[in-house]
């Protein structure tokens, strides 16, 4: 389980402020919530601020966020300590997070974990290189188990992994290179690897399947 760390007050901000542009991303979000129901919003207004700041929300931003929504802020708090989405640390450039749940587990999560451990000396939950450059947070399903194991990095996915693929993402990264996220052992999508095992002989030509035309239509009324 992940223990939500809050700053210490040396790194917090004095004053947070919406820049223009999330401004306008937040008044585009309340139009999509019903007079009155702008509390709803919470979550999206705690990623606009996240984005705008580097990756982690100071309290200042919880205070914000509250006065913005008009709700209490002990409950913008309650929601940015429950989602592993919101960080209220300062997190490095490169935010890893791997998979640990049960299918990625299975297929050798501990491999990543010991490699972010060898190549980073990263430990712990929030453990940012001294470089102030990677952080660790490992975490619970991120819902691409079919291509087990996984790490999120910053927005993106990387699939297939082992303790060799693991070592080269870092190593790309560190040399300020961005590598192809997705599976990385080129599978398409979440095809089995040895290509695709299921409606192998349907080709384009045939058009609908043949159980798919002989379904009886749905009864009206
Ligand atoms: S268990 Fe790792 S992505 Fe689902």
């Amino acid at each position: 389980m992940t223990i939500k760390e809050i700053a210490d007050d040396n790194l917090q901000p004095k004053s947070f402020e919406w820049t223009d542009e999330s401004q306008l991303m937040i008044d585009n979000t309340l139009k999509q919530y019903p007079v009155g129901r702008q509390a709803s919003a919470v979550i999206p207004l705690l990623n606009i601020a996240q984005r705008q700041n580097s990756n982690w929300l100071p309290i200042k931003a919880i205070e914000l966020i509250a006065d913005t929504l008009d709700m209490p802020r002990i409950r913008v708090l309650e929601v940015a300590t429950f989602y592993t989405m919101f960080n209220l640390i300062p997190v490095g450039k490169w935010f890893l997070q791997p998979c640990t749940t049960t299918p990625c587990w299975l297929r050798g999560s501990h491999e990543v974990m010991s490699c972010i451990k060898d190549k980073l000396g990263l430990f712990e939950d929030y453990a940012t290189t001294s470089d102030g450059q990677f952080t660790l947070l490992e975490v619970e399903c991120l819902g691409v188990c079919a291509n087990a194991p996984v790490l999120q990095i910053n927005d993106n996915v990387y699939e297939d992994l082992n303790y060799d693929l693991t070592a080269k993402l870092i190593q790309n990264l560190k040399n300020g290179e961005r590598p192809k996220y997705g599976s990385m052992s080129n599978r398409q999508g979440s095809m089995p690897k040895d290509g695709p095992t299921s409606l192998i002989s349907l080709k384009k030509s045939d058009g609908v399947p043949a159980w798919w035309a002989k379904k009886k239509p749905a009864a009206k009324g």
